[in-house]
């Protein structure tokens, strides 16, 4: 079970300021390849909460991360799918918030370049407006066979609240025995070569890169700062608490991204 230390999801509410800091207005002002690199926390204002967030309910006794895995699937794939139905129908429910808007609208605007790339598998950067560079841990709804691989039509059951076991439906291929499993990068697996190394050329290659609502623990995905910071490029991130990305960060700042990305958007000028 995650620490009482651990991250959590944080309401706009706890965090009061939200003045741009002035350098990082100044970059984002003269930025004009941008690279953002979200994570769990970018959704906590839709109300999904993030993975290290303290599990309530009927999840309450089971750790995020041993849900997402092979052996868990192997072990209980009824009981992982359950977990996924169930944030798949919280997906569902959620709408996009007013930091996915915003870098909706920064896309939007002429003359500059941004690029978004998440570790969320969730589809609210999509249904905000924003266009996505990579999903580098996959999709929720990108369901496919466990056996042939083969892309499923198949759908979650929608949960109205969680539940302790679904069966995962059968996959449709005539004679293929696997199962449907959701479209998301496991612990142990590979991520999909090509979203991540587009991620980290468009990290190498950005003016600025804003690092939004990611603990920063799971790699590779936790590199990208670190290799686009190693070019030169300015890393700013943007989290209520500190994280594994902070020291690395050419500058921290304290709020939520809800508050933080519509503030920096209406300032840009
Ligand atoms: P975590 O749950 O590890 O971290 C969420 C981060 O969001 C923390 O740093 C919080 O402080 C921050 N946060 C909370 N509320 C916020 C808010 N309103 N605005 C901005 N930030 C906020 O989530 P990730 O870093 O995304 O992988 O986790 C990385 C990966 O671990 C996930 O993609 C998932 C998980 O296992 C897979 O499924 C493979």
């Amino acid at each position: 079970m995650p620490s009482p230390e651990s991250p959590r999801s944080v309401q706009p509410e706890e965090v009061t300021a939200v003045e741009v800091p002035p350098a990082v207005l100044e970059l984002a002002r003269s930025a004009r390849r941008v690279c953002v690199l979200t994570g769990a926390g970018m959704s906590a204002e839709s109300g999904i909460p993030t993975f290290r967030d303290v599990q309530v309910g009927l999840w309450e006794r089971f750790d995020p991360m041993e849900l997402a895995s092979p052996e868990a699937w192997r072990h209980d794939p009824a009981q992982v799918w359950a977990w996924y139905s169930w944030r798949a129908s919280l997906v569902r429910a959620a709408q996009p918030n007013a930091g996915h808007e915003a870098l909706a609208a920064w896309q939007q605007r002429a003359g500059v370049d941004l690029q978004v790339a998440t570790q969320n598998v969730d589809d609210l950067h999509e249904r905000g407006g924003a266009e996505v560079l990579a999903h580098i841990h996959g999709s929720l709804f990108a369901l496919r066979c466990d056996t042939c691989d083969r892309p499923s039509h198949t759908a979650y059951r929608d949960l109205a609240e969680p539940v302790a076991e679904v069966d995962p439906p059968a996959c449709e291929r005539e004679g293929c025995e696997g199962q449907v499993r959701p479209g998301v990068v496991w612990f142990g697996e590979a991520l999909p070569q090509e979203e991540f190394f587009a991620a980290v050329e468009a990290a190498q290659e950005a003016d600025l890169v804003l690092v939004v609502g990611t603990s920063g623990l799971v790699h590779p995905a936790a590199t990208i700062p670190h290799l686009a910071g190693a070019r030169g490029v300015p890393v700013v991130e943007i989290n209520p608490r500190e994280t594994e990305v902070s020291e690395a960060a050419d500058h921290v700042w304290r709020a939520t991204a809800a508050q933080a990305l519509p503030a920096l958007l209406a300032q840009l000028g």
